[in-house]
């Protein structure tokens, strides 16, 4: 951990905030800033994302061009429709999945190399209080053992919650789990940069 955090705060010095002027939205989105983790660093960082509405992914972007990552979608096999995703419908999908404990919505491809990584950034929205189902898919198919992951979600209103003391407990103990931060929609991603920062000089 100390490792990565000495690692962090030289890249935060690289880096700057450069990205520290746009909100987490779609809108902001800078593909430009897209960063390639460098392996003289030594430590290898991966922000992996599940976002069908685009918030976690703008913020998503901001941590890997923060924390000098790379960056991997969770795509599901089935996409998310609005109707899907419509939780003022207790029928609908998301909401269904969520009811279920044992659902494991099915992801299109996993990171190639998770070997190449010593740090994950486990970036999701807040559904119902937890993190979508599809994340227990990933933790349950990617092997993290000696991995430490950061939890990242982004809500409405609630917050990050028990969602990531939910997911640590469905690793082993060879994995090493920080605590999680949340962000409401629409937080800057000078704090989200400020976070990492604060990663790194913890
Ligand atoms: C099925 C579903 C359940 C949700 N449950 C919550 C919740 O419990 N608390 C909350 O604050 N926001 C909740 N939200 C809102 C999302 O957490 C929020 O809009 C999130 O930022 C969306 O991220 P995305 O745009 O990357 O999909 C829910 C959204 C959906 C689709």
């Amino acid at each position: 951990m100390k490792k990565l955090l000495a690692v962090l705060t030289s890249l935060l010095l690289v880096c700057g905030i450069a990205a520290a002027e746009d909100a987490v939205s779609s809108a902001t989105l800078k593909i430009d800033r897209l960063p390639v983790a460098d392996a003289a660093d030594g430590v290898h960082v991966l922000v992996v994302y599940f976002s069908p509405d685009d918030t976690v992914k703008a913020a998503a972007y901001t941590i890997a061009s923060a924390a000098k990552a790379d960056l991997f979608e969770i795509v599901p096999e089935e996409l998310y429709t609005e109707d899907d995703l419509n939780y003022m419908n207790s029928k609908s999908r998301s909401m269904a999945e969520q009811r279920d404990k044992n659902a494991r919505p099915a992801i299109s491809a996993l990171p190639e190399d998770m070997d190449a990584y010593d740090t994950v950034f486990l970036c999701y929205p807040v559904w119902g209080g937890e993190a979508p189902r599809i994340i227990c898919t990933f933790l349950e198919s990617a092997d993290l053992s000696g991995k430490t992951v950061i939890p990242f979600a982004t809500s409405n209103s609630s917050g990050i919650g028990s969602s990531d003391t939910k997911l640590k407990s469905m690793t082993d103990d060879t994995v090493v789990w920080v605590k999680g931060k949340g962000v409401k929609k629409g937080a800057s991603a000078e704090d989200i940069v400020a976070w990492v920062q604060e990663l790194a000089t913890e």
